[in-house]
């Protein structure tokens, strides 16, 4: 191993070496190291982390919480350790490894470990691994740090409960009190969930970190999208991230006989429930932004029979842009047309709202670095908004955060047809790696 790591040592050239051969100028950048992700390395611990809640139809389930998720974060965990990382568990199960010098905040990277129900391999995954793998590539490298580095593995990003909760809870920006009573689509309490984690709700505030404690994040991802795709560009650095409002909807009427109640004596929720899916998608559609969005993805129906009207249907609408005011209009008009289809078929409704996540804006030095990290690895990017929410927004409310894409193939994602090359994931942790040494090496 000590030969190992010596030997790396001594084939390290940085480019400032080279361009002060030749005369040239020479950035911050150039005078460090240009260390590469070890690529078999790389493959395997990627491929035995998607192996944990992989479905035989190729699916992924590892809701936050659930034992896959914890199979997986041990998994990492024990990675940690053999990196010789620091590794801990926070109180709302965010899962940390950091370098044990020096001393002072942090530059953080990573992303999320829990997966939605039936995704892909790729989204979160693909930056706690390639933090990881960061980490441990500086770390080997002996490269002097200013900043300790830190790899962190978020819970529940994907709205098991509220969506980015592990991410808002470390940062301060979810009010702990309502958190408790949060409950999943199968009536299970965010308390419950906890406790089956081994973790105490009366303690998640133990998480809260302090601005202070953190200098910078920067969080890989696929792109989730075919921006990077169609362009031909292998990373994009992203400029700002659209911010999600979700609205709880139940809508209840009364369940009667299909076939022996008259068509214009029901109160049928379901009728409402498709007149909001179809309301929500022409509001969107007629925004002047080309960023809106507004989704229905599932509805639970009660009875559920087919010779019954719908008495109560709960859905979700999911409202996005990365424009704040243009995000509360559509969801507006969303309610008004809640109002307006509950009203006509004398049905009562409530609407909550368990997530709000502000758009977030990358922090210009640090997409600074990420650009200045491609050009010394000599790989194309392109600046690019991401449509997706990331644990990135919140972390951008209080530090100076940037994001790396790389591409997915087809822009497929939030499912088994999610794809990204393990070379494209390689070459975005390249970035990465040149990324974290300009934010926390040393100075030379
Ligand atoms: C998270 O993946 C989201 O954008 O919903
Ligand atoms: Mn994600
Ligand atoms: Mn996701």
């Amino acid at each position: 191993m000590a030969a190992r790591k010596q030997a790396r040592k001594g084939t390290v050239l940085t480019r400032a070496d080279i361009l002060a051969a030749v005369g040239r100028s020479v950035s911050r950048a150039d005078s460090l190291p240009v260390l590469r992700a070890d690529r078999a390395r790389l493959r395997a611990d990627f491929d035995a982390l998607a192996a944990i809640g992989s479905q035989p139809s190729g699916g992924l389930m590892r809701e936050a919480y659930s034992p896959a998720f914890l199979e997986a974060r041990a998994f990492v965990r024990r990675r940690l350790d053999r990196a010789g990382l620091i590794a801990r568990v926070d109180a709302v199960g965010n899962l940390f490894g950091r370098t044990s010098a020096p001393d002072g905040a942090v530059v953080l990277t990573g992303s999320h470990l829990d997966a939605v129900p039936n995704g892909g391999k790729f989204d979160g995954a693909a930056g706690v691994i390639a933090g990881l793998e960061a980490l441990r590539t500086i770390v080997e490298a002996g490269v002097p740090l200013g900043k300790p580095l830190e790899v962190v593995g978020f819970v529940e990003e994907e709205g098991r409960f509220s969506g980015l909760l592990g991410s808002a809870v470390m940062t301060g920006r979810t009010a702990i009190d309502g958190l408790a009573g949060l409950r999943d689509q199968d009536g299970v309490s965010f308390a419950e969930a906890l406790a089956g984690a081994g973790l105490d709700v009366s303690r998640i505030e133990d998480a809260v970190r302090g601005a202070g404690e953190i200098a910078a994040f920067v969080e890989l991802h696929v792109e989730q999208g075919a921006v990077l795709e169609q362009a031909g560009i292998p990373i994009g650095v992203v400029t700002a991230i659209a911010g999600t409002h979700r609205l709880a909807v139940e809508i209840v009427g009364r369940a009667d006989h299909a076939g022996a109640t008259p068509m214009e004596a029901r109160k049928d929720a379901l009728l409402a429930a498709a007149e909001v899916v179809l309301a929500a998608r022409k509001i969107a559609v007629e925004s002047a932004r080309p960023t809106a969005r507004a989704t229905v993805g599932q509805l639970f129906v009660e009875p559920n029979v087919t010779s019954a009207v719908a008495e109560r249907v709960r859905f979700v609408v999911d409202v996005r842009d990365v424009d704040a005011a243009e995000r509360a209009r559509i969801a507006e008009r969303v309610e008004q047309a809640i109002a307006v289809a509950c009203q006509r078929e004398r049905l009562s409704y409530r609407i909550a709202n368990p997530m709000s996540a502000t758009p977030g804006h990358t922090d210009p030095a640090v997409r600074a670095a990420i650009e200045e990290a491609c050009r010394v690895i000599g790989v194309p990017f392109m600046r690019l908004m991401s449509g997706a929410s990331h644990d990135a927004q919140n972390l951008a409310q209080v530090v100076p955060t940037g994001m790396i894409f790389v591409p997915s193939r087809d822009g497929r994602s939030h499912s088994p047809a999610e794809f990204t090359s393990l070379d494209q994931l390689a070459l975005g942790t390249d970035v990465l790696i040149a990324t974290l040494l300009q934010l926390g090496a040393a100075a030379r």
